[in-house]
């Protein structure tokens, strides 16, 4: 299947993908069908379909600029260079959205966590770099889908001497997650269980934090649909027995969890 794989990664979007996770997924998608990758009309089928879902799941979330984040990394003096960092959050459809909100966003959560000492920020795309925004000192472990992505925000970290480690890591097959106070799962979950059904109960397994807080989407990408809250029953069964606080920005609903196991 290996040259299959680099034909579905044949694309700017997708190029820096591990061809590992590509493989799960088309493996996934091929089961139980009658395909023939070797004929040309199901070939293409195939790797349409495929790309469609990484499109989805990782592509979409990159504006075109994408691109030019560390050349604007190097203009960035320090922590206190707002409009420097405000660049780079513009960059990722998640964070361009929060932007104006960010401030408000922190100051409300760590109300109820308090000043964490340390962040666990999985699929983190660039939210890492609203670190001015928490007005904390914080410990900061972030977690991407590639190695590429990951080593963007290392960089980032290491330029403005924030202790922290970021690495990549494809969460529907985790075994192990760093301790931490407070961990964040903003605007991530929807996007996971689509590759995973179940693995948000997984993902609370495994964790070794205190608090949790997680996020979704009000509004579908690019801002045109309103998403409905009560689709989240899902999400409400599984943190059933914990203690929880919600809150809205315009774009995106946060729950503010407390981990009754932690
Ligand atoms: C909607 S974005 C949210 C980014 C960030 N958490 C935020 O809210 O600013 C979803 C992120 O999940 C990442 N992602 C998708 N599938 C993943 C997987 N299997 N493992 C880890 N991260 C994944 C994507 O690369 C993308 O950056």
């Amino acid at each position: 299947m290996g040259p299959l794989i680099e034909e579905i990664k044949n694309k700017k979007e997708l190029k820096s993908l591990n061809s590992d996770f590509v493989g799960s997924i088309t493996k996934e998608l091929l089961e139980g069908k009658k395909i023939n990758i070797d004929k040309k009309s199901e070939r293409k089928k195939i790797i349409k379909e495929v790309r469609s879902i990484l499109h989805a799941v990782y592509g979409v979330f990159k504006k075109s600029k994408y691109t030019k984040k560390e050349k604007l990394l190097k203009d960035i003096s320090s922590l206190k260079d707002t409009a420097g960092h405000n660049k780079i959050l513009e960059l990722h459809r998640s964070t361009k959205e929060r932007l104006e909100y960010y401030p408000s966003v922190y100051e409300k959560i760590f109300a109820i966590t308090g000043k964490p000492k340390s962040i666990l920020d999985l699929g983190c795309g660039l939210n890492p770099l609203s670190y001015p925004y928490m007005r904390l000192k914080t410990e900061y472990y972030a977690t991407e889908l590639t190695e590429e992505d990951s080593k963007f925000i290392q960089s980032y970290f290491d330029k403005l001497k924030i202790k922290g480690k970021a690495y990549s890591l494809d969460l529907t097959r985790i075994n192990t997650l760093p301790p931490a106070d407070v961990c964040f799962l903003f605007k991530l979950l929807d996007t996971l269980e689509t590759l995973k059904r179940d693995i948000t109960k997984t993902i609370f397994e495994q964790l070794q934090t205190k608090w949790v807080v997680a996020s979704f989407p009000l509004k579908t990408i690019g801002g045109r649909k309103n998403i409905s809250k009560r689709r989240l029953v899902w999400f409400e069964k599984i943190i059933k027995d914990c203690k929880y606080e919600t809150f809205e920005i315009p774009n995106e609903v946060f729950y503010v969890i407390k981990l009754a196991s932690k």
